[in-house]
């Protein structure tokens, strides 16, 4: 896809990114380094990180990579004490990316066990919310903050239940935080993706993935970082509370109706 940003419009910006060693975390943060920001590359695989950080310095990008697990409170708070050592104390932005669904331990609420509930919910919802909490004192007058929610955290989906309950949750924090941090002129946002790749066209991934939405349409991790751009840009400098979709269409499915 074409790029619609100048030349290092993120220049001297900050990005915190957790989950950017995943598909699309780190979509976004090769894409911020290549627009001038500096970024941390962070996960809790050690190879995966050092595969990004190579990446985008070979690619000429300015970049941090740090092991982080945002199940712990001790490691997120290593983590962060980590980018600010190197950014002199100062985030502009914090994209709260690191998350995921049960997958294959996908299993109605009565089937599923207490072990992955917990996880689902730490992970995607207790990381958000204590990643934001560190970071907080430290995220520049008119930064930003965006959250990963998804389309089930907005309809639900049978043997998602935590994950549902976990992405729901995101949404209502993503507003709660808005009101505080606005007199910062912090802007707050979240997005919910649809289906995204993380397997390229293969087998009958490209047909699957085209019948979840109404644009017919197949999209990768680099795919979908436009609104992450925009979000973080001041093209967005009226927008906070928002939860902006980002799924072709996915939820306007009415069972029966189409
Ligand atoms: N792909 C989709 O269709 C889709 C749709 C809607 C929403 N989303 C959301 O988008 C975000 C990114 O998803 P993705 O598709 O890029 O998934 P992915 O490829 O599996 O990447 C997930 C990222 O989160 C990190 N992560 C997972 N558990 C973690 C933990 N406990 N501590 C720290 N990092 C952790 C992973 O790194 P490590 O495993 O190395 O720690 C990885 O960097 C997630 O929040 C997901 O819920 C995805």
């Amino acid at each position: 896809m074409e790029n619609c940003y100048r030349d290092n419009c993120f220049k001297d910006k900050n990005i915190f990114i957790t989950g950017s060693t995943g598909n699309i975390g780190s979509a976004i943060a090769k894409r911020f380094a290549n627009l001038g920001a500096f970024v941390s590359v962070c996960g809790r695989n050690r190879e995966q990180i050092q595969s990004i950080v190579q990446y985008i310095e070979d690619s000429g990008g300015n970049c941090i990579g740090i092991e982080l697990d945002v199940s712990n409170n001790n490691s997120i708070n290593n983590a962060i004490a980590k980018f600010l050592k190197a950014t002199d104390n100062r985030i502009d932005g914090l994209i709260n990316c690191a998350g995921g669904g049960p997958r294959e331990n996908r299993a109605t609420l009565e089937n599923q066990t207490i072990d992955m509930i917990l996880k689902i919910i730490n992970t995607n919802l207790i990381g958000t919310i204590l990643c934001t909490k560190e970071c907080i004192p430290y995220i520049s007058d008119g930064g930003f903050i965006i959250n990963f929610s998804s389309v089930i955290g907005h309809m639900g989906m049978a043997e998602y239940s935590e994950y549902a309950a976990a992405k729901a949750g995101i949404i209502g924090f993503t507003k709660a935080i808005a009101k505080e941090l606005g007199s910062r002129s912090i802007r707050v946002n979240s997005v919910s993706y649809g289906m995204v790749s993380r397997y390229g066209k293969e087998g009958k991934s490209l047909i699957e993935h085209q019948k979840t939405n109404y644009l017919n349409a197949f999209m990768m991790g680099e795919d979908v970082t436009g609104i992450i751009m925009f979000l973080a840009s001041e093209e967005a400098s009226y927008i906070t509370g928002a939860d902006i979709l980002v799924d072709g269409g996915r939820v306007l499915a009415l069972r029966g109706t189409d």
